[in-house]
């Protein structure tokens, strides 16, 4: 399978990026933007800006992929809000690009998506739950994902949430919690793991409550829609959603770290972002779950191989295959 991969010097780009090489034998293609892809990566690449829809075009034509996976965002929140044409093009204009691109020569898309199109009331949506974005960041994936499910010949949204794991283009850089679950357990980690106490936000004004995903687990799932040839909305993401208090709860068990270093208490004021988030984004996933015939991981599970991952630099095992028998 040749697969066109946007953002895999991202976080979850690179995690896509080293399961559908390392674990499917994948033959890849990545255009990189600001960032050169880490030294050995498992591709090959070249600087395509996005946002240029011809170079995007030409570029995708040259590989002629099977599939195209996009993942890429512009990563900014505030410059969301600041540079306003900026960021429809590379959310918008960027997919539509790839859309294109991959409808020229005949290849299915898959846009990587967020819980965040949810409004934060619609605790438990499932993948038909109409989307209510309170941003302009859950707006801009909306808006991609309409591109997506309108414009593409054959094209499926694969939503991923609250994800945690290792960063495999950039695994050194530190991580700080924020109004989002993204990157909360290793900064937890690093914080207990360095004899610093961590302050488990709790506020009205962030996400709260979410369904937390292994970023390299994310990637398998959306393996198998790129496989199984699948089109329509996935939930590729964890089979538990829990609140900040419980994650961390979960995560210090997990790591065996020392509890007594938590706390609760409000999140700190400047890392909070200048637009509403959505207060519960918990998803549920039971129909992509049976599209994808595996069984969603719980959270301890999804804990402990973020743990070996970290230590030994290794992708864990895959998922199991719906009724727990090995694939
Ligand atoms: N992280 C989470 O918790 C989370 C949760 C829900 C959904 N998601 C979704 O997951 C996807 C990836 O997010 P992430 O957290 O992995 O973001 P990330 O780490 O910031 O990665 C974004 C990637 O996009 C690339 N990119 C940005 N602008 C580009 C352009 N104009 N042309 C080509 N490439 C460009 C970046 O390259 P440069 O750095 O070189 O610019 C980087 O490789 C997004 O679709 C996001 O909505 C993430």
């Amino acid at each position: 399978m040749r697969v066109y991969l946007t953002g895999a010097t991202g976080f979850v780009g690179s995690n896509l990026a080293r399961v559908f090489g390392e674990s499917h034998d994948a033959e890849l293609f990545c255009p990189v933007h600001a960032r050169r892809p880490p030294a050995g990566a498992p591709y090959e690449w070249a600087s395509v800006d996005l946002t240029d829809a011809e170079t995007a075009r030409r570029s995708i034509a040259r590989f002629r992929p099977d599939a195209v996976v996009h993942a890429a965002i512009l990563n900014d929140f505030g410059r969301l809000y600041t540079h306003r044409r900026e960021s429809w093009d590379a959310y918008v204009g960027a997919t539509r690009a790839v859309v294109d691109g991959a409808n020229e020569v005949g290849a299915r898309v898959v846009l990587v998506s967020t819980d965040w199109v949810f409004d934060g009331t619609q605790g438990g949506a499932k993948e038909d739950t109409p989307p209510n974005p309170i941003n302009l960041y859950g707006f801009l994936k909306a808006a991609s994902e309409l591109v997506v499910s309108e414009r593409a010949e054959q094209g499926a949204v694969a939503r991923v949430a609250g994800v945690n794991g290792v960063h495999w283009a950039r695994p050194e850089a530190p991580r700080r919690q924020d109004a989002g679950f993204g990157y909360f357990v290793l900064s937890l980690v690093e914080a207990l793991a360095a004899g610093r106490p961590f302050q488990v936000w709790q506020s009205p004004a962030i996400n709260m409550v979410a369904t937390p995903t292994l970023a390299s687990d994310a990637a398998e799932l959306i393996w198998r829609v790129v496989e199984r040839e699948l089109s329509g909305t996935f939930h590729c993401c964890g089979g538990e959603s829990v609140d900040r208090a419980e994650l961390a709860r979960r995560a210090v068990d997990a790591f065996k770290l020392d509890a007594g270093l938590l706390g609760l208490g409000p999140p700190d004021p400047n890392a909070l972002p200048p637009a509403p988030v959505p207060y519960d984004t918990s998803l549920d996933a039971a129909a992509t779950a049976a599209a994808l015939g595996v069984e969603l991981p719980g959270l301890d599970s999804a804990l402990r191989r973020m743990r070996a991952e970290l230590e030994t630099g290794e992708l864990g095992p895959e998922l199991q295959p719906a009724g727990g028998r090995a694939a």
